[in-house]
């Protein structure tokens, strides 16, 4: 089979989806190849929720970029559910991150001073102040700090409106199509060779979670990736419990429609192994019950895992991959690849589709709303892969 493409997407979880929506939009020819179910790995294991703020310790690339790709989200969704019918779950209740003793306080009122220099809300709460917003709450806390920005949403449903999106808009979508390799001639990108033979395109979006190192280091060009597995469950509890999302480093309780409870995730670098494991759920059980007693009543789900793609330093690679004309990359979103999959969409459009000139005009456009917004950029650069890449 030989076809020609304007641009190919090697997977079809949340930011392959994200840049086809975007790319198709634009009235380019885009094929998905994803070797399983849209949506079946990483982004099926999310919670959803868009923690801008609260997955976040400093106020650096990765804060800058996730704020914008949160602003982002009441108007996709609003787009997507015009265009296909599907509601994304877009919460708007914000989040409680929790204090358990002073050292954790102390933490927590340093980050809200940074925070909040740069612009954000974020509101120290002590215990009865927490409780009198989630009166559920444990009464052995600190204290909260209130973040009102942090949303949530279904992350399978996001997916899933980004890949009917995208199919609107013209894009193909192929369904246990595995991206064997990557067909480079003379530095440049020609296409992708697949289960049914090459498939040809002018560009080509390595997107393939944790797996994207595997593509690129069949070229050569070295993608420092590594899965870090997360179990979570979900519970049936009465409607109304819980309103805002409960978030500690070690384990977070998201509200979702109709009483559902999730609670995550555990966090076992290494491993592609996706078995679920008693301990882990043991583990997530006994601190949800610390956190929010009245959960012990509620009725069992399920549970299940995922793995979460993790770069060398934290940051995803977005962008060109240095030494091979038309090949880009957008992986290693790790804990945030639903928050920020409507930013992934965006700029890898913009550079994809619009080239380095309108790329930069979108990033001095963010910076003259807020000096600082487009931090990011550089910082996400896959230029910082390995020597190899670079070489071609
Ligand atoms: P994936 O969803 O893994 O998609 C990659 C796709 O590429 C897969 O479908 C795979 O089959 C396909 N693929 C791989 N190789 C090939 C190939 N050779 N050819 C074709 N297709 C291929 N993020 C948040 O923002 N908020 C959260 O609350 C949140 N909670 C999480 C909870 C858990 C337990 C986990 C595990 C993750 C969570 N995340 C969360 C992180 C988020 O899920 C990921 O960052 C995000 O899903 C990554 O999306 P992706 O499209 O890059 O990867
Ligand atoms: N962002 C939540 C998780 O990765 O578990």
């Amino acid at each position: 089979m030989s076809r020609m493409d304007d641009v190919i997407v090697i997977g079809g979880g949340v930011i392959g989806c994200s840049i086809a929506y975007q790319l198709a939009g634009r009235g380019l020819a885009v094929t998905v190849l994803e070797r399983g179910r849209l949506g079946g790995e990483a982004t099926a294991a999310a919670a959803g929720m868009l923690g801008a703020q609260a997955e976040m310790d400093e106020t650096g690339p990765l804060f800058q970029l996730s704020r914008w790709s949160r602003s982002l989200f009441p108007q996709l969704a609003e787009e997507l559910g015009a265009l296909t019918g599907i509601g994304i779950g877009l919460v708007r209740e914000g989040l409680l991150h929790l204090a358990v003793d002073e050292a954790q306080e102390q933490e927590l009122r340093a980050r809200a001073a940074l925070q909040r220099a740069a612009g954000e809300t974020a509101a120290w709460l002590d215990a009865a102040e927490a409780v009198r917003l989630e009166p559920a709450l444990s009464r052995e806390l600190r204290g909260a700090l209130y973040l009102p920005s942090d949303g949530q949403v279904e992350a399978p449903q996001l997916a899933r409106a980004l890949a009917a999106g995208a199919a609107l808009r013209g894009a193909r979508l192929r369904e246990y199509a595995q991206a064997q390799e990557l067909l480079v001639e003379r530095g440049r990108v020609v296409g992708v060779l697949t289960d049914d033979g090459p498939r040809y395109a002018e560009r080509v979006v390595a997107a393939a979670g944790v797996w994207s190192g595997r593509l690129l280091s069949g070229i050569g060009a070295e993608l420092p990736l590594a899965p870090v597995k997360g179990e979570c469950f979900s519970v049936l509890a009465s409607p109304g419990l819980l309103r805002r999302t409960l978030f500690t480093p070690g384990c977070y309780i998201v509200p979702k429609a109709g009483g559902r409870l999730v609670v995550g995730a555990t966090m076992q670098p290494g491993s592609y192994d996706r078995r679920v494991s008693l301990a882990g759920i043991a583990g997530l059980m006994q601190t949800a019950q610390r956190l929010l007693p009245a959960i012990g009543e509620a009725e069992w789900e399920r549970a299940w895992s995922g793995l979460r793609p993790q770069s060398a330093d934290g940051l995803p690679y977005l962008g060109a991959v240095p030494g091979y004309e038309g090949l880009y990359v957008a992986a290693g979103h790790y804990r945030n690849g639903i928050l920020l999959a409507p930013a992934t969409g965006v700029w890898l459009a913009a550079l994809v589709a619009g080239g380095p000139a309108e790329a930069a005009e979108l990033l001095a456009r963010e910076e003259r709303q807020r000096p600082g917004a487009g931090s990011w950029a550089a910082a996400c650069q896959a230029e910082r892969l390995g020597a190899e890449a670079a070489l071609g």
